[in-house]
């Protein structure tokens, strides 16, 4: 499903170049659960965003799904993104003032889902992370990993291939934090391909696979 080839990557600042990625080649099939794990600025997150189509490489392939993604515009990788892949970030990034319900609506609005379907899809994926009875809270009404779950609802709702997600423990306590990765476990279970970046072991080692960055290389990737 993802095919990384030789892929570079740097930041421009002023007239200073920051290089992230050095050469990276991975191939993830579908159904994986796979973390990527390293010190902290070893381009991560950088490597996570190309995958999910938020960034641009300088130099390399990538395809997704069967699309040449390096070679497309801002406007198809938006399609790209809505189509295939859904986000879970550390943070949540909910929007404050809507409920739960409301917010995981929101991607249905932008892939103009009618509202009959954006609701009954709504309720199939709140029952799928736990929530029915907290779909009219608004996030400051709900605990750290019920806004957690309502992000991963809201990243499922337009049945995306595959999950990105970025430190999703990483705002939690341990108890909240293992309760999320028993839900992505099971996700994965149901065919939900699963690239998680983490710099931690033991939410690491809830994946199948483990890919090390090292000065953005590929150090080791085991299973
Ligand atoms: N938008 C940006 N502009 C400039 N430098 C950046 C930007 N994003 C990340 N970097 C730099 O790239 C390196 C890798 O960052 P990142 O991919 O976030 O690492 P990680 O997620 O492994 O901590 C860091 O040195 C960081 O400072
Ligand atoms: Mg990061």
């Amino acid at each position: 499903m993802i095919s990384l080839h030789n892929i570079h990557k740097s930041y421009y600042m002023g007239d200073v170049t920051v290089p992230v990625l050095n050469g990276i080649d991975l191939s993830i099939d579908n159904g994986e659960f796979v973390a990527i794990m390293g010190p902290s600025g070893s381009g991560k997150t950088t490597l996570l965003n190309i995958i999910g189509c938020l960034d641009s490489i300088d130099v390399g392939e990538y395809s997704l799904a069967g699309e040449k993604i390096n070679t497309l515009d801002d406007k198809s990788m938006a399609r790209i993104r809505s189509q295939h892949i859904g986000f879970v970030f550390q943070l949540f990034n909910l929007i404050p003032r809507i409920s739960a319900r409301r917010n995981i609506e929101l991607p249905m609005i932008y892939a103009n889902v009618n509202k009959a379907d954006r609701y009954s899809r709504t309720t199939t994926v709140l029952e799928r992370v736990g929530l029915s009875d907290r779909a009219t809270h608004v996030p400051t009404q709900l605990s750290g990993g019920q806004q957690q779950r309502v992000a991963i609802a809201r990243a499922l709702v337009n049945n995306p291939d595959l999950l990105v997600v970025d430190e999703p423990t990483g705002s939690l306590d341990s108890k909240n934090g293992k309760e999320i990765m028993q839900l992505f476990g099971r996700l994965n279970a149901d065919g939900v391909t699963i690239v998680m970046v983490t710099h931690e072991n033991d939410i690491a080692a809830c994946a199948q696979r483990q890919v090390h960055l090292l000065d953005g290389k590929i150090d080791q990737d085991t299973a």
